[in-house]
């Protein structure tokens, strides 16, 4: 049986406070949906595909398992940014806050850190847990499939994707980001971060 992946139009976010329901349109709809539809149409077509011509040059092989981890973390990341966003009503969890203390020396460092990455990469900046070390790492990457530490698991994820801010702030990508901060849904953040850690202990 093709796997198929289901779009999950319950994450799609109203009422976010600094982002407008027409940008959130945009980037759910066509964006998140997008990567849904092409990963669904690879998966169709890896049932079919020739392997015994797979080629590191060029083959369809390749193309279509290159587009697969580019359309999958397409789809997976932007489920967890969407379930993220909200009016910012919660503060972060104590205990989230302790460890980026200890990782990062002060809340302060870590949100410089990570508003620095944020500016220098094209695709995501991420606060991630380092399952090899039990550490939080801030990461960023130019695309969907590109630079990641494997063995992490995903705890902020922003998108800073050009598609992401465009309509309320043109190319003014700071603004988004302090809006971005300020609707994180940290309960949401919380639990990721709690089945992280139980993660770390379970691979030790
Ligand atoms: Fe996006």
């Amino acid at each position: 049986m093709v796997e198929k992946w289901e779009a999950k139009d319950k994450l799609k976010p109203k009422n976010v406070n600094g982002i407008s329901e027409k940008q959130i349109d945009y980037h759910f709809d066509i964006h998140y949906k997008g990567y849904v539809n092409k990963l669904n149409e690879i998966w169709d077509k890896l049932e079919k595909v020739d392997r015994t011509v797979a080629n590191q040059n060029y083959s369809d092989y390749r193309a279509m398992k290159l587009e697969e981890t580019f359309n999958y973390n397409g789809a997976m990341l932007h489920e967890i940014y969407f379930g993220n966003l909200t009016n910012g009503s919660a503060q972060i969890p104590a205990a989230l806050k302790t460890q980026i203390e200890l990782d990062f020396g002060s809340y302060e460092k870590w949100l410089q850190d990570f508003k620095a990455v944020s500016t220098a990469f094209r695709g995501w900046a991420f606060l991630i847990f380092d399952l090899t070390t039990g550490k939080l790492r801030n990461i960023g990457s130019d695309a969907h499939n590109q630079y990641a530490i494997w063995n992490a698991i995903v705890i902020i994820n922003l998108d800073v994707y050009e598609h992401a801010y465009y309509v309320d702030y043109g190319p003014k990508r700071a603004p988004y980001v302090d809006a971005y901060l300020s609707a994180i849904n940290w309960n949401d953040v919380e639990l990721r971060f709690k089945k992280a850690k139980k993660a770390f202990e379970a691979m030790k």
